[in-house]
């Protein structure tokens, strides 16, 4: 029952509104001025209002006051303002400052009723909109990683389950695929949470470095080493020790990562003693690791350790319908990052996105809309923005006319088989040398059909043109 409290110092309007309130099926209660409103409002031990009709002018403390304390309490709690007739301006003022409407005195019940209907059910869709963004939030997202895929749902899944354990984890998948942000997550739902998330990337360092960086070392370990340093994994000691591309690890560092993750022990360059950690192990390769194992190139050993939890990332190809969201979430990324005020895609961009192969995976994708944004001066992102390469990669799929529509989309048709036209055009002439009768041959055209085709797409003299020959 939705619980609404009147305001009114005048007893006879209290009670009217009350009992025809009432009547509406409403829980009502009074307060006979500015003063006990506020308190009613105020008082946390009550249960929230739905709703707060009060009289603009009473003796003390009037309504405006009461408006104010009850959008401190709750902005969501529409108010109602009652006016008499002469003082209409007050009524506009409380307006401003946030009342849900204003009724002049004397009224029609029938007003009343539907205004207070009304505002009522502005603030339930309100609370449902609150309540399903936080939802969406939930359901879409995992720390900060994007995704309603079932694929990404199971990732999902996934962390939560081995987010506590210590075993090892290996994470794959192409590049671009989140393993870095998966890793991160782990970390961060993990009982280690407020312990270090250290990574190291295995192939950006020549092998002693890389060495020296991962296990420390004695002064005069080395020419360089002045003094002692301590490693990566003992900085990460209590928490997550991140390997990204551990595929790249020359074989020396391999025999002493496997001695990590068997006793979690290891000396530094040049010492004699044991360093005893607690980390927990991630690793990420995006090779095929087992193929590097068969080539010699990665300790067999070495891989069955870290292979006890594996976590393979999709590639984006494999989960398109998730690119709506992560390009809206990209959208607000750049918007904030760039001060850009983009509202979303068109239809035909984004059909092209969900068309593209992105071999680059989520970080291709996510620069692209960069450089969307930044090119874009109408406030959705536009095809004319979006890189030819990508346009004709998308656009060229073989099942482009039973792929490309889905139920409720929208596309610009001209606007596509101009582009199907082209593309055609210049396969042909590819295939032909660039010869004109023999591409009219092979698209069945006519030789003035070809020329006539050929104009208006403005590929001139067969296929010299630079730019369209790179597009192929
Ligand atoms: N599901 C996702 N949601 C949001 N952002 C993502 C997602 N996946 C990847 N990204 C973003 O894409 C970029 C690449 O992610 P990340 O560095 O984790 O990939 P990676 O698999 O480690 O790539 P590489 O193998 O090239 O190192 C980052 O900016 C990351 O924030
Ligand atoms: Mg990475």
């Amino acid at each position: 029952m939705n619980k609404i409290l009147v305001v009114d110092d005048e007893k006879g309007m209290r009670d009217f509104l009350s009992i025809m309130l009432k009547k509406e099926g409403y829980e009502v209660i009074t307060a006979d001025g500015g003063a006990e409103a506020i308190d009613l409002v105020k008082d946390n031990s009550l249960d929230l209002l739905d709703l707060v009709i009060t009289d603009i002018k009473m003796p003390r403390l009037d309504g405006l006051t009461v408006l104010s304390a009850t959008r401190e309490r709750d902005p969501h709690i529409p108010v109602i303002m009652i006016t008499a007739f002469a003082s209409t301006e007050t009524a506009v003022e409380a307006m401003k400052k946030g009342a849900y409407d204003y009724i002049t005195k004397p009224f029609k019940v029938d007003e009343i009723k539907l205004i207070v209907k009304k505002a009522l059910e502005k603030k339930r869709l309100e609370e449902e909109n609150i309540y399903l963004k936080g939802e969406l939030k939930e359901k879409y997202q995992f720390s900060n990683i994007i995704g309603k895929s079932e694929k990404m749902m199971k990732i999902y899944d996934l962390i939560r389950k081995v987010a506590d354990s210590k075993s090892a984890i290996l994470i794959s998948g192409e590049s671009g695929t989140g393993k870095e942000l998966v890793a991160r997550a782990i970390h961060y739902n993990s009982n280690r949470r407020d312990m270090p998330f250290v990574s190291v990337n295995c192939g950006a360092m020549p092998e002693n470095l890389l060495e020296s960086e991962l296990f420390g070392h004695e002064k005069g370990a080395f020419t360089d080493a002045y003094r002692d340093k301590k490693g990566l994994l003992e900085i990460a000691n209590g928490g997550t020790f991140f390997l990204d591309e551990i595929g790249e690890s020359p074989l020396s560092i391999q025999v002493k990562l496997l001695r990590v993750l068997q006793e979690m022990e290891f000396k530094k360059v040049g010492g004699t003693k044991d360093i005893k950690v607690d980390v927990r192990i991630i690793a990420a390769a995006n090779k095929n690791l087992q193929e590097a194992v068969a080539k010699g190139r990665f300790r067999e050993d070495l891989f069955y350790r870290l292979h006890v939890i594996p976590i393979d990332l999709p590639p984006l190809r494999e989960r398109r319908e998730d690119i709506p969201l992560l390009v809206d979430y990209f959208i607000g990324k750049f918007n904030k990052s760039g001060n850009k005020n983009i509202r979303g895609i068109s239809h035909n961009a984004l059909r092209i996105f969900e068309n593209y192969n992105w071999q680059g995976n989520v970080r291709e994708l996510e620069n692209v809309i960069e450089r969307a944004i930044v090119l874009e001066t109408s406030d959705i992102i536009r095809l004319e923005n979006l890189s030819d390469e990508i346009i004709n990669k998308a656009t060229r799929k073989k099942d482009l006319t039973t792929g490309f529509l889905s139920e409720e989309e929208v596309v610009d048709l001209e606007e596509i088989l101009e582009k199907v036209e082209k593309d055609l055009l210049l396969i042909a002439l590819k295939k032909s040398g660039g010869a004109m009768n023999k591409a009219a041959k092979l698209l069945n055209l006519s030789f003035r059909s070809m020329r006539y085709r050929l104009q208006k797409h403005d590929i001139k003299r067969g296929i010299d043109n630079d730019k369209d020959r790179n597009n192929l």
